[in-house]
């Protein structure tokens, strides 16, 4: 956040010189004043930029995906410009429920979008779904692993109309940490929606990693954010700590998930930073700000005519530790090697 509002103030500063410098280059015309000869240039380079329009669709409400969202709608105020468009958003959030994905996904095809964005794995199934047999690219954003999803074989060089990028999960990075703050947690429950390709494949890398170490685990599964409490009761009276991927379902329900685990004071490790914010122990894992970033600028490119096969999947591998001190003080762990 402050390194946003950093960045703000730094680009106004950026611009006030701008405007300084056309001040006095048009000091020779004296009558203009500069003000109006700047904003006159602004509006006639808006004008000559194409308008395109594209669909955007989002599985559900919650932060990491908010996240995602704001970061490609700043990158197409940014940079649109500088590809000569100014892209219209129709935003759509899905609130979670599949037929609604499906319902969105096929109104923006019938309303001939230039292209569709879509962010988390269910609603770029969704929107593959419905552009299947038009032009319609998709870019999606932040799907775990597009090859599972049914999304793209070839990431390289993607052999359909589908592109995007991809949270990739250091699984073995995860568990070394939680080995490292809660040595003595022997066994792991495994909380997930198996609906969830995202998160199944991530469980199936989790429970060949856990076997090889010998550490014994428990799986529940929730097939709705209603099942969360039910499921977290249930594995925090069986192992020592949790365990969730990047799971939607399990994400907007984190707070639960983080209060019962406090009150059982056993650490629940997760995927993403946004479920360390809403309660969980730790993680290692992308910047999803970084990642909504360049989801915006291969959309950029496939709107100015780039062919998708030439726009290779992003899968970001840059990752951080992050850990929530409020937690950690509450079940006795100590993360001040961690802390910001
Ligand atoms: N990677 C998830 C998917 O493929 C989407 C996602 C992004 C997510 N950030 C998250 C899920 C944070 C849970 C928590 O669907």
């Amino acid at each position: 956040m402050t390194m946003k509002k950093l960045a703000a103030l730094a680009l106004s500063a950026v611009f006030a010189l701008g405007a300084l410098t056309a001040c006095g280059g048009s000091s020779s015309s004296g009558s203009v004043p500069a003000a109006s000869a700047v904003s006159g240039s602004i509006s006639a380079s808006e004008a000559s930029l194409k308008e395109v329009n594209i669909g955007l669709i989002q599985l559900m409400e919650h932060a990491s995906l908010d996240e995602i969202r704001t970061a490609i709608e700043a990158g197409l105020e940014a940079k649109g410009a500088e590809y000569g468009v100014k892209v219209n958003v129709d935003y759509q959030n899905a609130q979670g429920d599949t037929s609604t994905i499906n319902t969105i996904c096929q109104q923006f095809v019938g309303n001939k979008v230039d292209a569709i964005v879509a962010i988390a794995t269910p609603a770029a199934q969704g929107a593959a779904t419905a552009a299947a047999g038009t032009d319609i690219p998709v870019i999606f954003s932040a799907v775990t692993d597009p090859a599972a999803a049914g999304l793209v074989e070839n990431l390289e060089a993607p052999e359909g109309n589908i592109t995007g990028t991809s949270d990739a999960i250091p699984v073995e990075k995860i568990f070394e940490l939680a080995a490292e703050l809660t040595p003595d947690a022997e066994s792991f429950g495994l909380i997930y929606n198996t609906g969830e390709v995202n998160s199944v494949s991530v469980i199936d890398e989790t429970k060949a990693y856990l076997e090889e170490k010998g550490i014994s685990y428990t799986e529940a599964s929730v097939a709705s954010t209603g099942d969360v409490q039910t499921a977290a009761q249930t594995l925090l009276s069986k192992c020592d700590a949790i365990f969730a991927p990047i799971d939607n379902t399990v994400a907007s329900a984190m707070g639960v998930l983080a209060d019962e685990a406090i009150k059982a004071g056993k650490p629940v490790y997760v995927a993403a930073d946004s479920m360390v914010n809403d309660g969980g122990l730790a993680t290692v894992g992308v910047n999803y700000t970084n990642l909504g970033t360049q989801t915006a600028d291969m959309l950029l490119k496939v709107l100015t005519g780039t062919p998708v096969r030439e726009v290779p999947v992003e899968v970001l591998k840059e990752n951080a530790v992050v850990v929530n001190e409020e937690t950690a003080a509450a079940i006795g762990v100590d993360v001040s090697k961690y802390a910001r």
